[in-house]
């Protein structure tokens, strides 16, 4: 992170056109080629092929169920596959080793429900990984820990336990927390999903702010105000498979198949 550190965070330009498939390397960032994955008789994952670039804002859109979050999953492995391959930056995902948790630790994720160690306070939580897997000393992890805290604006909160602090704080500090391993990419599954109203809009400020700052993310998010803002790309999932690809005014302004017109009239007319 080369970002200043003591900024509140502010509303972020929308993201400005990126190259669609690959960064000026020529290579995706997160690629996946036909990426299959059953749960018992379930086809949850079919045949998914997906490339997202450096510094490319992903919003991955589809009703409950069609496997967004599986196929974040599989992107950490989280979740294991059936066939196909998962890369990033061009390293295959291993099945576990010592490599698994490299590339892992490149992947960014933050959950709906914020998975903070309730026993441990917020500075604790976001130097926790630094320090046992980066293997960075006690007091650098603490300033980049601090630093972090106030660029998500809960600086203020580091002596604090998890329960002390509102949802949308929370939340924040799981950015924060996933920041501080240095990730290529930062996967986002519905991040606001479990908040009050009212706290919504301070975790997306702080997601587009990272976006802003040329962040790769991948988003799953049913805030079509961030998708619009945000997004380069949207994807659209139905069944386990990717329907619709494209910008985003081309996809809510004319989404190809059914499926997702049906879903747009459900989300956008209430
Ligand atoms: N661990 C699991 N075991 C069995 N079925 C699962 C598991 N996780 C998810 N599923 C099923 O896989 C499908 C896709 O789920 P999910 O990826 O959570 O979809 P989404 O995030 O789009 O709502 C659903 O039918 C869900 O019930
Ligand atoms: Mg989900």
């Amino acid at each position: 992170m080369t970002n200043t550190a003591t900024t509140t965070p502010a509303q972020a330009s929308p993201a400005t056109a990126r190259p669609d498939e690959a960064d000026s390397n020529g290579r995706p960032l997160v690629e996946l080629r036909h990426v299959d994955k059953h749960f018992g008789d379930l086809h949850v994952l079919k045949d998914i092929n997906l490339t997202v670039s450096k510094g490319e804002v992903l919003v991955v859109l589809g009703p409950s169920g069609s496997g967004k979050s599986t196929m974040c999953r599989t992107i950490n492995r989280l979740e294991t596959i059936d066939s196909g391959s998962i890369l990033i930056d061009g390293t295959p995902l291993p099945q576990e080793g010592r490599e698994l948790t490299r590339l892992r630790a490149e992947v960014g994720m933050v959950f709906q429900q914020f998975n903070l160690f309730a026993n441990k306070t917020i500075i604790d939580n976001v130097m926790l990984a630094p320090v046992k897997v980066r293997h960075v000393s006690k007091q650098d992890a603490h300033d980049e820990a601090m630093e972090l805290l106030a660029r998500v604006g809960v600086d203020s909160q580091a002596e604090k336990y998890p329960a002390q602090l509102s949802g949308g704080q929370q939340q924040r500090v799981a950015i924060a927390r996933a920041l501080a391993m240095h990730p290529k990419v930062m996967l986002f599954d519905e991040p606001t999903s479990a908040l009050d109203p009212e706290m919504v809009n301070e975790v997306l400020d702080v997601m587009l702010e990272l976006a802003g700052e040329g962040m790769t993310m991948i988003c799953v998010t049913h805030e079509m105000g961030f998708a619009r803002k945000a997004a380069d790309r949207v994807v659209f999932m139905a069944d386990g498979k990717i329907l619709e690809t494209g910008a985003p005014d081309d996809f809510f302004e004319h989404p190809r198949t059914e499926r997702a017109k049906d879903f747009l009239s459900k989300i956008i007319d209430h």
